[in-house]
């Protein structure tokens, strides 16, 4: 989508050649200079300018037939206001993305948008444009995309410098979402590396990648006891961004990257099976957010990790019973091979925190789909160690609009993990299995640092078009994590 920017002198009508004009107008407010056609019309039609509401018509101006609609942004004063004005721009490209129209203009003239909110109008409408048609050959010329330009009118001064990094996030949610959409034959752990690569070149990024070699020279033979029922090798990938205080210790964010996940010999039943593609949504958030902080220039030192596995049943597959060695010593009685991420997880947290002690570190994994029958797909989940961390959390979460809901954690769930055989087990008992499975994660916490696990399992996916997303893969994680890092590291 290419983005301009026009001048208040331009006007409320200023067109610059596009064929649509869409208007944000709050709720009860409708500008006066709008011809009283259009006024009567979106009188007539009860708009109100409510959050989300969309009235569309046509109008001369100028012995030319002019496509506009207002998008409602809601009172001025709402709580969720920021959601409502993106909200706004991206209800406007989803209606005009394959209407045929090319060109389109963002009206936010009399609207009262500080420069943040002009631009979370052009993030909304930029987000919702996304789109992945690389396998649809035979799409009709009228189902294609045909919006390929937004022109902002109206905003206050100030708003394209906001947008030079806004641009850098949208950019970020796009790559997880590409990422999350792939298939698994197309990516894997190697490809999902090469991907990252090509789209990380000259990003300032510094990126490491171990191979299944040197990860067992080292010891991660849970990472490895998950991989090896599959032809495609197992890689961890490493993303360094160097942007903060030189010295300084890095947050690190860790990522699950089962980029197939059918379950291994405790296989899954077949129905559904495919949404497993995208159980590498936490690889693809903490790459997509490195990217966007690389792109913005955030001035912090973060370290993104991705464990990059297949889990697959195999006459080399590991088998429930088995007993592995992880890289920090302990020992873990697989009691079931479905779950997996756990078992790459840890020894991503143990390498990390040997070779680059973080101050602090972020997991992000589609754990359990016990965290979906207890949140649904509203709010990810987060366990943490530390309250500071997860108040953090929680507040970059609501600002983002990407939200957490605590959860408990604890002794009690934590002996439910006891082995009779090994340090510990990969499954406890039916009940609680977002939460033992958070307990197993932090048996790899060393030196209480503070840590956070956020269980995506219901926020990587949707069915059902969103506020800034169609169905399919949402992005989440990157808008989450980037608020996390301005709010605590760069404030
Ligand atoms: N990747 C799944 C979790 C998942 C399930 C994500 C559904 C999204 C939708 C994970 O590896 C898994 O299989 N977890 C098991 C754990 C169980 C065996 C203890 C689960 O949730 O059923
Ligand atoms: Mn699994
Ligand atoms: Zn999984």
């Amino acid at each position: 989508m290419k983005i301009q920017f026009l001048g208040a002198a331009e006007g409320p009508n200023a067109l610059n050649g596009a064929t649509v004009a869409a208007r944000l107008v709050n709720q009860d407010a409708v500008p006066a200079d709008l011809e009283p056609v259009l006024a009567e019309g979106a009188r007539r039609a009860r708009f109100t300018g409510k959050a989300g509401q969309i009235f569309e018509s046509f109008v001369d101006r100028g012995g030319k037939v002019v496509r506009v609609a207002l998008a409602g942004l809601g009172e001025p004063s709402a709580k969720d206001r920021k959601s409502a004005i993106e909200r706004a721009g991206a209800a406007v490209v989803a209606k005009y993305l394959t209407s045929g129209e090319t060109a389109l203009v963002l009206d936010v003239t009399g609207a009262g948008l500080s420069a943040e909110e002009a631009a979370g109008a052009l993030l909304g409408a930029v987000l919702r444009s996304w789109r992945h048609d690389v396998y649809r050959t035979k799409l009709a010329d009228d189902a294609k995309p045909s919006l390929a330009q937004i022109a902002l009118v109206g905003a206050p001064d100030g708003t394209e410098a906001v947008w030079e990094i806004e641009q850098a996030i949208a950019q970020g949610v796009a790559f997880t979402r590409e990422l999350v959409t792939e298939p698994a034959n197309i990516i894997y752990p190697e490809s999902f590396v090469e991907r990252c690569k090509a789209r990380m070149e000259s990003s300032g990024l510094t990126i490491r990648v171990l191979d299944e070699k040197e990860m067992a020279e080292l010891g991660m033979g849970s990472l490895l006891g998950v991989a090896q029922g599959s032809v495609k090798p197992a890689r961890l990938l490493v993303m360094e961004w160097r942007g903060g205080e030189e010295g300084a210790k890095p947050v690190a964010f860790v990522g699950k990257g089962v980029c197939f996940d059918t379950g291994g010999i405790s296989i899954k039943p077949a129905a559904g099976m495919e949404d497993m593609k995208w159980d590498m949504g936490g690889a693809g958030a903490v790459a997509g957010t490195m990217l966007a902080l690389a792109l913005r220039k955030a001035r912090a030192n973060i370290i993104g990790v991705c464990g990059l596995v297949e889990n697959m049943p195999d006459g080399n597959a590991q088998r429930p019973g088995d007993v592995v060695t992880s890289l920090s010593g302990q020992t873990i009685e697989v009691i079931n091979t479905d779950a997996e991420g756990r078992l790459v997880l840890c020894d991503a947290l143990t390498w990390v925190q040997r070779e680059y002690a973080p101050a602090k570190i972020v997991d992000l994994a589609t754990l359990t789909g016990a965290i979906i029958l207890s949140l649904s797909h509203e709010y990810a989940g987060l366990f943490s160690n530390n309250d500071d961390l997860a108040a953090a959390l929680n507040a970059a979460g609501d600002a983002s609009g990407e939200r957490l809901w605590r959860m408990p954690m604890g002794p009690a769930y934590d002996k439910m993990i006891d082995s009779p055989i090994a340090d510990m087990k990969n499954v406890g008992p039916r009940f609680g299995g977002s939460i033992t499975a958070a307990q197993f994660l932090q048996r790899f916490i060393e030196n209480d640092t503070p840590w956070a696990h956020l269980d995506i399992a219901g926020t990587v996916w949707t069915d059902k078009a969103g506020a800034t997303w169609d169905k399919g893969a949402t992005g989440f994680g990157v808008r989450l994590l980037d608020r996390f890092v301005r709010d605590t590291l760069e404030a």
